[in-house]
């Protein structure tokens, strides 16, 4: 038997993985419950891991990779194609460690089921306690960490920045994306340190909180990010940064990037602004008269690379084993990832000026015929970003739905 008693083969990308059998760990309505298993393993993260083996490759491809650190490997599916699939250069390796002594069993099996012993190396540790095992006394220099925990990276974040090399990459997965989007307001508080409140376009909030958590952590170290990445999908937000030294330049990037949000939780309207600018706090909203909620502090700069995201889309399209909802994916991040600016949902635009929806693409044409860039948002059905400002928007939505009312009499 090629997997041991309760684990089945499946095949993800290029690696042929045993995993828990999903059979029997399913709950009442028939959903499997990766929890459960005594090794966790979510085929819902294809796409996560799909995008992390695709920048590797933009990495190894500007000679930037030479040590990978996956501390809470699980299976070691993540870890397993890398080696396979990201075409790692001689000498590289790919550290995998997990808590679990369960995870650490099943993982070395699949590194030999997929005969990728000699690219690899497992410990069975604490991930804060193998960063800095490998970094600070055995002198690896880390080129990329991948924190993908239960829940929040909030624990890991601290030792992933300390120990990532000058110009390395740091990628977190955060399942916790109520607590990002300001659904539990003191956990918000005391898990990230940002005031905040659920708005129209959490999820795009989300990213600017987990942004705004890691470099105020990264300039600790006198160190500062430039988010080459970042998207909310399904259950998780997922943020890649990349990570460079210098006090000055921290001081910048917080200066420039900290910032906070007010946004209308009626219609959607928002504006950012850094910290110190002074800001009318009774104003309310200029569309609907709604009370502003402010988030703060925030990240206000762009959430993803549009350069780097160019190539990304690039290198994924000669990866024809990645699924197609992940170059579907990618291609939707790069497409907003034009515009530093939050998505504007029709339907409550089109509420608050009391008028009916108009379809998606009907504003993003009219908004591009104004001189604008437009996109379909990858994450809100009814959402558009764009560069224009909000009575733009609004123009747009009162013109077609005037224009729809006229074609109907
Ligand atoms: C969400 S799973 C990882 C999934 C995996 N990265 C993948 O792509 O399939 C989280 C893993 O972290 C492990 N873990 C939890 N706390 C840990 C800790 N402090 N140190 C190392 N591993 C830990 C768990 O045993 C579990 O296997
Ligand atoms: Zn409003």
């Amino acid at each position: 038997m090629v997997c041991p008693n309760g684990y089945i083969l499946a095949v993800e990308g290029l690696a042929k993985i045993c995993i828990p059998d999903p059979n029997l760990y399913r709950r009442e309505d028939g959903l499997y419950e990766p929890s459960w298993a005594p090794v966790f393993y979510n085929p819902r993260m294809v796409e996560n891991r799909d995008i992390c083996v695709a920048v590797l490759r933009v990495e190894l491809g500007r000679g930037r990779c030479t040590a990978v650190v996956d501390p809470l490997a699980a299976t070691g599916v993540r870890g397993i194609r890398i080696v396979l699939e990201a075409g790692l250069p001689k000498g590289a390796t790919v550290y995998m460690g997990d808590i679990s002594p369960d995870a650490i069993e099943i993982m070395k099996r699949n590194i030999e089921l997929n005969g990728v012993v000699e690219g690899v190396c497992v410990r069975h540790a604490d991930a804060n306690e193998l960063m800095h095992q490998l970094a600070k006394r055995e002198g690896v220099a880390i080129s990329y960490i991948d924190i993908d925990p239960f829940g929040s990276p909030a624990p890991f974040t601290h030792t992933a920045l300390d120990c990532v090399k000058r110009y390395g990459v740091v990628a977190l997965t955060a399942t916790d994306l109520a607590v990002l989007e300001g659904r539990y307001r003191d956990k918000l508080l005391r898990r990230y340190g940002v005031v905040g409140t659920r708005v129209l376009q959490s999820r795009d909030i989300a990213l600017r909180v987990l942004l705004s958590f890691v470099m105020r952590i990264a300039a600790v170290y006198d160190k500062y990010i430039e988010p080459l990445l970042s998207y909310a999908m399904n259950h998780y937000a997922r943020v890649y940064v990349r990570v460079s030294r210098g006090g000055t330049r921290a001081g910048e990037v917080l200066d420039s990037c900290l910032g906070a949000v007010r946004c209308c939780s009626r219609c959607g309207y928002y504006y950012m602004h850094r910290i110190e600018d002074t800001v009318d706090r009774a104003a309310r909203c200029p569309v609907c008269e709604g009370k502003l909620e402010p988030i703060y502090p925030v990240w206000i700069c762009p959430t993803s690379s549009s350069e780097y995201l160019a190539e990304l889309v690039e290198i994924a399209k000669g990866m024809h084993w990645l699924r197609e909802s992940s170059r579907l994916l990618l291609g939707g991040i790069y497409r907003t990832s034009m515009q530093n600016a939050l998505t504007a949902r029709l339907t409550y635009i089109a509420k608050a000026i009391k008028t009916d929806t108009p379809p998606v693409q009907s504003i993003i044409d009219c908004l591009i015929q104004k001189g604008f860039t437009a996109a379909r948002s990858y994450t809100y059905s009814d959402g558009v970003v764009t560069s224009a400002p909000i009575d733009d928007v609004v123009e747009c939505v009162r013109s077609r739905a005037l224009g729809r009312s006229m074609d109907r009499s």
